[in-house]
């Protein structure tokens, strides 16, 4: 598409927060900055849209938030956005402060209502993928990610502590409603006993099998990782399951939850979102709309919003193999 001419870009974070979206949000910003641009926040994602929450941001509005978690914008999951008269009330507010560009960062929901926008009322948008669930195509990693992981994985080994103190079986949920990126990651990083994950089914005569395997081999804690959206049902489920099974094990649930969410961004974190926030700005000076910015291969790449989001990244193969060879 031939590139409008854009003078005014709006920023917003929207769906479940993720550690990286301030670190985004402040690459958007200073980017716009430096090609001239005016630059707004539009507070609690499509809601604030709706409801006029829109302000134009200054350097001191930005500064030290590269570090912190959460969103300095807010979130929101917006049911009124769903719905054409939402869209047209936000839409009616971006014309009165004369927002002519967007970027959205946050996870599938979000950069749907992102495409939806565009497609209705011809604003150049362009996504940046911020949830912690790892589930965009067109990116390596979401912002977020790694973060998570690294949350999950400090809190898993206090658990091991405990585990191995008492001869404990924990069952240990971790975030994921439709995806086992987190857990899988969580499982080869942390030693689990098992991982169960949605995308793929553990009959649980397996895991019985599996813990019984370890308790022949002397393994002094067992620690299995169940995704939140796993087949078999969430920790509390299966840990009811296994002790009429396993009636001898001394069996403990801790869901993690959204613990997960909050804290510093990593490194990682910080720097994919920085990247992809210049990116974001520089791809819509060159016209790319209706698009998420992301990373694959250490280079920035510009995927349609509609293959991004369809459900069809999926947790490698090789990660699932490994986990299991070192779980046994
Ligand atoms: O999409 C991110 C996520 O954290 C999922 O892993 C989780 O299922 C969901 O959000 C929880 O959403 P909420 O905070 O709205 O309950």
């Amino acid at each position: 598409m031939e590139p409008k001419t854009i003078k005014k870009i709006g920023v917003l974070t929207s769906g479940g927060d993720a550690p990286g979206m301030n670190a985004a949000i402040r690459a958007t910003v200073r980017a716009g900055f430096f090609y001239n641009l005016e630059m707004y926040g539009i507070y609690r994602g499509y809601e604030g849209m709706i409801n006029n929450e829109i302000k134009k941001l200054e350097s001191k509005n930005i500064a030290h938030i590269l570090e912190r978690g959460g969103t300095f914008l807010k979130s929101a999951r917006s049911a009124e956005f769903r719905t054409s008269e939402g869209r047209k009330k936000a839409y009616e507010n971006l014309q009165k402060h004369g927002i002519d560009a967007l970027v959205v960062i946050g996870g599938d929901g979000s950069l749907t209502g992102a495409h939806l926008f565009f497609q209705e009322f011809g604003i150049p948008a362009i996504g940046l993928p911020g949830t912690i669930d790892n589930d965009l195509s067109g990116t390596d990693s979401t912002i977020g990610f790694d973060t998570a992981c690294n949350t999950a994985i400090q809190a898993i080994d206090k658990i091991r502590d405990t585990a191995t103190s008492h001869d404990r079986l924990f069952f240990v949920e971790v975030m994921g409603r439709d995806a086992g990126f987190i857990a899988i990651n969580a499982g080869i990083g942390s030693a689990a006993a098992a991982t169960l994950i949605p995308e793929k089914k553990m009959p649980i005569e397996r895991l019985v099998e599996r813990l019984k395997a370890r308790t022949k081999a002397l393994k002094q804690s067992n620690i299995v990782i169940v995704a939140e959206g796993g087949k078999s049902g969430g920790a509390a489920e299966i840990a009811t399951k296994i002790k009429k099974l396993l009636p001898y094990y001394d069996i403990k649930v801790t869901i993690l939850g959204h613990l997960q969410r909050g804290g510093s961004p990593s490194s990682f974190d910080r720097v994919l979102a920085s990247k992809l926030g210049v990116a974001a700005v520089e791809g819509l000076m060159q016209g790319k709309y209706d698009v998420m910015a992301g990373v694959i291969n250490n280079k920035i790449v510009f995927t349609p919003i509609t293959k991004a989001i369809v459900d069809d990244k999926e947790v490698d193969e090789d990660d699932f193999r490994i986990a299991k060879i070192l779980s046994t």
